[in-house]
């Protein structure tokens, strides 16, 4: 099963000189700075690019990383060109960030690649600094190597009341002429408040995703086949997501690596049983 993945590693992204820390049969994890692995990689030959990065707060997570950096907006200019640059022609670029930063972004993003959507996400817990308001959302910014090649149409059941049970909105009298699937997605996320409790955290410290953000992700602009890349791995939420999905990806973290490993491992044993 690895072997394949060495052979296709090789030929198609253009990392046959880096040894990865973990692969499965869809994918290979690069322990490493991310612009440095990106710079390897041939152009044109990456279908999603997810990339949720440190948002230079200051943090220290305790796993050496320390999140800061004079040259921030710099930093990320380099990394989004090189994604840019390896994306497939109507591939995707998503960004995870706050809106403070994602302004600076898309003035960059502009001149790179082809502005879909600013989704708006839910963001619960924050605290409002000097006078400014209540920050409750983040930014994940959409973007397309020109048209997109690929867009699935992605359903969200019926919001429920969780006291009782009842559906919260009436739709204007029209509830029973809606999808029997679901809602239209759109540009608010209003279920996608991250994973607090440590008990649902592979990785503590890690500012993990809801797995439900890069999924929809993936699912919108990717095919089974298809092959996704991570830059910032952290616990790997979007390596589960291709996992469970059958994408290929691409993962690079560059501090600790082993809380993906496990998270992986511990996956494939769930399945295996599963199918038992
Ligand atoms: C916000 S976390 C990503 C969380 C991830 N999306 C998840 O849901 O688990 C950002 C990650 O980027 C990693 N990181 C920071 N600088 C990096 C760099 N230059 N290259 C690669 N990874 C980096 C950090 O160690 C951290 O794990």
């Amino acid at each position: 099963m690895t072997t394949c993945v060495v052979a296709l590693v090789v030929r198609k992204y253009g990392l046959a000189n880096l040894e990865p820390y973990y692969q499965t049969a869809d994918g290979a994890l690069y322990n490493g700075d991310s612009i440095e692995i990106m710079r390897f990689m041939k152009s044109d030959s990456i279908d999603c690019i997810f990339a949720d990065p440190p948002f230079n707060l200051g943090k220290d997570y305790g796993t050496k990383f320390v999140d800061k950096n004079e040259n921030y907006v710099d930093w990320c200019g380099d990394w989004m060109a090189e994604g840019a640059r390896i994306l497939t022609e109507g591939g995707a670029l998503f960004i995870y960030c706050m809106p403070s930063i994602a302004v600076r972004l898309v003035e960059r993003l502009n001149r790179l690649l082809t502005f879909r959507h600013w989704i708006a996400l839910t963001m619960k817990g924050s605290y409002p600094r000097g006078k400014k308001l209540y920050p409750a959302h983040y930014a994940l910014l959409y973007y397309t190597k020109g048209k997109p090649k690929t867009f699935n149409s992605i359903r969200t059941p019926v919001q429920t009341c969780r006291h009782c049970g009842g559906e919260i909105k009436d739709y204007g009298g029209h509830r029973k002429a809606l999808n029997p699937l679901g809602l239209n997605l759109t540009d608010f996320w209003d279920d996608t408040s991250p994973n607090r409790h440590a008990k649902y955290k592979v990785r503590p410290g890690v500012n993990e995703l809801k797995i439900t953000i890069p999924k929809r992700a993936v699912l919108l602009s990717t095919n089974p086949g298809d092959t996704v890349l991570d830059p910032f791995g952290g616990g790997g939420s979007t390596y589960e997501v291709c996992e469970q999905h059958s994408r290929k990806w691409i993962g690079i973290e560059k501090y600790d690596c082993s809380v993906i490993r496990t998270r992986l491992q511990r996956m494939q044993s769930q399945l295996q049983a599963e199918a038992v």
